[in-house]
């Protein structure tokens, strides 16, 4: 007889995980908007002697990263909220916001796993469709907030079609929202983006908006996605208080800490990797706009390629798979016809060009 399982279980979609981890070393992984640059040598030491300690608890308070982000940000430790990936925090966001009843607006296409945070609560979710060039439609999705609404989900720049829009627009849509409903504004790339300019430019909106979390991690461009730190930077301490009451005290190991801690003190390399991201766009969006695709305006390290005018992506991305190249098809993005497809290294840039081929 098969385990009865609870009905929000039944709920949840299944999350579309990229393939090909066991593929082997020649394949070129542009398939989960992951950094081509690995962890500085600080940050291996960080982490390996955090693991010497690992027969101890990691510090539940966790301070020292709490502290080290306050300083970075400007922002008071208590209004720090951390999570084991920035994909933690959202889901125990939903957990501490969201209950039947309740609803929760987000864009679509947009970050996979928002409709997990309606599924697994019971609210309703409503989807506002992306612009005719892949941008969130602010003005839409304020239309749809209602008395019911507890969480408005904000992608800036957007995955999977990484569009960005200016802060002000952001602020303007702030504004308009009322003070009673979270809203998360996701910039997990953040750092890539040209129209938001500068890691540090929305953070002024902190101190008009309890209401705001500016939601970050470490999994791109500081290239530590394997140890899964993401964090919460909150109008209010309230927000932290209550993803802490709705989840297990240790969240983040030790050596994810420590690696942490010492990745934020190297800002002139993430320029680095931030100019050599931006260069690469810039080159592989050109070539496919010469070769006639059509290709959504990017903030991000991946790019958004319309490939197929029947919504078929997936012989394409078959194809691409069979020459050893794996990118995300938009059909499980909720995007029918496109490819999302991360920026690798140079080479992995120019086999994926030559794999794809023409239009
Ligand atoms: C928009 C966005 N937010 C959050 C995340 C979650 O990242 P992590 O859980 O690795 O911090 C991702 C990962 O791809 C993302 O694309």
């Amino acid at each position: 007889m098969s385990l009865e399982f609870a009905e929000k279980t039944r709920r949840i979609p299944v999350y579309p995980v990229a393939a090909g981890y066991d593929l082997g070393a020649d394949v070129a992984m542009l398939a989960s908007n992951e950094a081509v640059f690995g962890p500085l040598e600080p940050v291996v030491e960080a982490a390996r002697h955090a693991v010497l300690g690992a027969n101890r608890y990691p510090d539940p308070s966790y301070m020292q990263l709490r502290r080290a982000l306050s300083e970075r940000y400007g922002i008071p430790w208590e209004r720090i909220a951390l999570g084991s990936g920035s994909c933690d925090l959202l889901l125990s966001a939903g957990e501490a916001l969201l209950e039947p009843g309740a609803e929760l607006v987000y864009a679509w296409p947009s970050f996979s796993i928002y409709p997990h945070l309606a599924a697994a609560s019971g609210a309703r979710a409503i989807e506002v469709p992306l612009r005719a060039d892949a941008s969130l439609d602010l003005e839409a999705m304020l239309a749809e907030i209602t008395v019911a609404t507890r969480l408005v989900l904000v992608c800036n720049p957007n995955n999977p079609t990484g569009t960005a829009l200016p802060l002000e627009q952001i602020e303007a849509f702030l504004e308009r929202v009322p003070p009673h409903v979270c809203v998360i504004l996701d910039e997990a790339y953040v750092e890539f983006s040209l129209t938001v300019g500068d890691p540090l430019a929305s953070l002024p909106l902190l101190a008009r908006f309890p209401n705001l979390v500016i939601l970050r991690t470490f999994s791109k461009v500081y290239g530590l996605a394997g140890l899964r730190v993401g964090y919460g930077l909150c109008g209010s301490e309230s927000f932290r208080v209550a993803v802490d009451q709705v989840r297990q005290p240790f969240y983040l190991t030790g050596a994810a800490q420590a690696a942490a801690v010492e990745a934020v003190k190297y800002q002139d390399e993430v320029e680095r990797r931030v100019v050599a991201t931006v260069a690469a766009r810039t080159g592989v969006t050109e070539e496919l706009r010469a070769r006639g695709y059509w290709v959504a305006q990017s903030d991000a390290n991946f790019l958004w390629v319309r490939v197929a005018d029947d919504d078929q992506d997936g012989p394409v991305v078959a194809a691409l798979k069979d020459r050893g190249v794996l990118v995300r098809a938009g059909s499980a993005l909720g995007g029918p016809g496109f490819i999302r497809v991360t920026l690798g290294t140079e080479a992995e840039n120019s086999r994926f060009l030559s794999a794809l081929g023409d239009r």
